[in-house]
């Protein structure tokens, strides 16, 4: 990467050899994801499961979660209070099934570490989707809140598994609302809800459809997950999401399962090729947020991994993390990891060339002991990270469903190494900086 063209007096901008807006998309390849390895710096503290947990909302299943920000990403404070949205389900429903009834909760806190459950902000009648999934929310200078979602089915096809499965309820589509926001001494309120927009669809081309897809055992194509970024270093502002290589793509190439050197003595599993994760990008054209460019994808993982869901960014300098969430069950055949966050590194811009984290690109996994105890991991610009107590083991070895904020975990980032540091308290997010 080159650093240092100048474009005003003051300012020098980091740049990489691609610019954000080029058709140059990074590879996570098969030789890298073989060294996607468990040590002392990415494993997750084990959870004590001894005791019963604090449940955030105790009539709801909660899971993935994103703080208010502002636009520079750093955290937002109205009148003093915290903002966090998550995904929440009735705890009657079951576990499984939380994910087809999601809407996105609204949480508050003075703190950072009590939070109150303040309820679904929205007019579901109003939201796009037959469920709500992830997404992020900014809050601009003139004090309105931009609440980016997933809109997943259609309200008008609400028939969730039928014969084909999955597919009919399966769409996602990138949609967004505003608000304002305003708080007193009763809380947090979000008022003047805006109609809701889609802003975004899988265009076929780079970004896979549902009538694209090619099963692999029935997990889902992704459209989801909008992530809004402002690049510290150009003020040029992306939507970056979860997304499934398409046809442009062009499938398994030599380039996704390694070198040369490597690829004389692999062997690619059949099928390897329906596992087509990407992570895909947009430009904000407008101050709203609502017209957007589709760009090709920043990386994808073809024949490697499934899934890169919830993408996020974070900025030291000049120095790029794109960091994402999988599973161990969407890694194509002859491949495994642990259920983690995941992360890349590249100097001097957003698009580039990005390189695997701690060798193999696993940044925080659990622990072998409870293999599912935390999911949905998110970093925070100063390097906390905030996740969902998912499906730990109790002490009888049995999976217990748990549904919560998990403890927040402190990261660091030194080149292309980074170290879990300490675990703060469950949900705990103090206030942050733009970059670290
Ligand atoms: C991650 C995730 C997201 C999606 C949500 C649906 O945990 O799969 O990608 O928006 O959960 O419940």
């Amino acid at each position: 990467a080159i650093l240092g063209s100048s474009l005003m007096a003051s300012t020098v901008f980091a740049t990489s050899d691609w610019d954000a807006e080029d058709d140059y998309t990074a590879v996570w390849t098969r030789q890298q994801a073989e060294n996607v390895a468990l040590t002392k710096d990415t494993t997750a503290p084990l959870l004590e499961t001894d005791e019963d947990f604090d449940l955030v909302a105790p009539d709801k299943w909660v899971w993935d979660t994103w703080p208010l920000q502002n636009r520079d990403g750093s955290l937002a404070q109205v009148n003093g209070y915290t903002i966090a949205f998550a995904l929440v389900a009735p705890r009657d429903l079951g576990w499984g099934e939380r994910h087809t009834e999601a809407r996105i909760g609204m949480f508050y806190s003075k703190d950072g570490k009590d939070w109150t459950y303040a309820g679904i902000p929205y007019d579901y009648d109003k939201a796009y989707g037959h469920m709500q999934w992830a997404g992020s929310a900014m809050l601009d200078k003139d004090g309105k809140v931009h609440f980016f979602y997933t809109a997943t089915g259609r309200k008008d096809n609400s028939e969730y598994f039928d014969q084909s499965g999955w597919e009919p309820m399966a769409e996602q589509r990138l949609a967004k609302t505003t608000f304002d926001i305003s708080a007193d001494k009763d809380g947090v309120h979000l008022t003047k809800e805006d109609e809701h927009q889609i802003m975004l669809e899988a265009d076929g081309e780079y970004y896979e459809t549902l009538g694209q897809w090619g099963s692999n055992g029935n997990i889902i194509s992704a459209f989801r997950d909008p992530f809004f970024f402002q690049d510290p270093n150009t003020g040029e502002e992306y939507i970056i999401w979860e997304g499934q290589a398409g046809p442009k793509s062009n499938g398994l190439k030599p380039e996704n399962i390694g070198d040369e050197a490597y690829r004389k003595n692999a062997n690619v599993p059949d099928r390897a090729e329906l596992y087509n994760g990407n992570i895909g990008i947009a430009k904000v054209l407008d101050e709203d947020v609502s017209e957007l460019k589709m760009l090709p994808p920043l990386l994808e993982s073809i024949g490697v991994n499934h899934q890169l869901e919830r993408p996020h960014v974070v900025v030291e300098d000049d120095t790029y993390y794109l960091l994402t969430i999988s599973h161990t069950f969407t890694y194509a055949p002859g491949l495994t990891g642990p259920e983690g966050l995941y992360g890349f590194v590249n100097e001097g811009g957003l698009r580039g060339d990005y390189e695997p984290l701690n060798d193999g690109g696993l940044v925080i996994g659990n622990p072998a002991e409870s293999p599912g105890q935390a999911y949905s991991w998110w970093v925070a610009p100063d390097g906390q990270v905030i996740s969902f107590i998912n499906e730990p083991l109790d002490e009888n070895g049995e999976v217990q469903f748990v549904g919560t904020f998990a403890p927040t975990l402190q990261l660091s980032f030194d080149g292309d190494q980074t170290k879990i540091e300490k675990e703060m308290g469950y949900g705990e997010i103090r206030p942050f900086g733009a970059y670290r």
